[in-house]
């Protein structure tokens, strides 16, 4: 599939998604919304590549929201059709085994906060900018800020947010456990493609199980996620990189994680 508002790019291990309306501050319409699909159906058919990193072209903007422009001319049922696709991309991400991780490197606000959410994890620039300003258009959230933030931060934070729009810094991201780490606008590509490969070096079904357990369990009873973590933790004895990962400890040596599942 060819991309006109993403830039797919392939780097060793690591799969680049780069979202390419910089003069809209990279706003997701609903041809983004398109070719994320397109992008993650090659993202699942292709097993080299282990993490993939979002992040946004130019040096203001990660994505500045939903496209204002556009979704100004739908009308109130095609908006809930571009609000639950854009909640199936996110579901999609977080079913998928391989790690995503939001490059943040400018404007996260609305969609932009929102698409991030549903990575792994985000690092994020210095001058990085995050918020949930729908409020401020007379509207909500409609790609998860309602339901993921408060998961991350907490229901009151969250409210605050979301009532005032209120735009706010990398460092008081990270402070209120939105953001994982805050790097020089410099040093934020170079610091996330190290933490991506390092991912990448690991047991692919390990990776995928923690990935697995964290996000399934992380709504289910203790009792019942503590059982499913002992299955994962079981299973990944079944996979070469289980008995190659111990092997190679006992024998005082680096192992040497191969990625296949059996
Ligand atoms: N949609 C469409 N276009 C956008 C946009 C958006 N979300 N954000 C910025 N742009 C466009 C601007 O219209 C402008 O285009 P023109 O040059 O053609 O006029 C261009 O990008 C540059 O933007 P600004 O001139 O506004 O740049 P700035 O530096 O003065 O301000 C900003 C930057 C604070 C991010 C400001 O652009 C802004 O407030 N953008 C809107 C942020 C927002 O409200 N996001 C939420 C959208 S709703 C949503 O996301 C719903 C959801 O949950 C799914």
């Amino acid at each position: 599939m060819a991309y006109e508002n993403i830039i797919f790019q392939i780097d060793g291990e690591v799969a680049v998604i780069k979202f390419n309306r910089p003069k809209a501050l990279n706003a997701i319409n609903t041809d983004v919304v398109k070719e994320l699909q397109g992008v993650l159906d090659e993202v699942e058919a292709n097993p080299a590549i282990r993490v993939v990193v979002l992040t946004g072209e130019g040096d203001k903007a990660f994505v500045a929201g939903a496209d204002i422009a556009q979704m100004v001319k739908l009308d109130p049922l095609q908006l809930r059709d571009f609000s639950l696709a854009l909640h199936e991309v996110g579901f999609r991400m977080e079913a998928l085994p391989v790690p995503f991780i939001a490059c943040v490197n400018g404007f996260a606000l609305g969609g932009g906060t929102e698409i991030a959410m549903a990575c792994d994890f985000i690092y994020a620039s210095e001058n990085a900018k995050f918020g949930q300003p729908e409020i401020n258009l007379g509207i909500i959230p409609g790609f998860g800020g309602t339901q993921r933030l408060p998961r991350l931060v907490g229901k009151g934070m969250a409210k605050e947010l979301c009532m005032t729009g209120v735009i706010i810094s990398a460092q008081e991201a990270k402070e209120i456990g939105l953001v994982n780490r805050v790097f020089p606008a410099d040093k934020l590509w170079e610091e996330t493609m190290k933490t991506a490969r390092l991912i990448a070096s690991k047991g692919r079904f390990s990776v995928m199980a923690v990935k697995r357990c964290i996000d399934r369990g992380f709504n289910m009873d203790l009792r019942s996620a503590c059982a499913m973590e002992s299955d994962q933790f079981g299973l990944c004895m079944a996979s070469p990189d289980g008995r190659e990962g111990m092997t190679a400890f006992l024998e005082k040596r680096k192992p040497e994680f191969k990625g296949e599942l059996s």
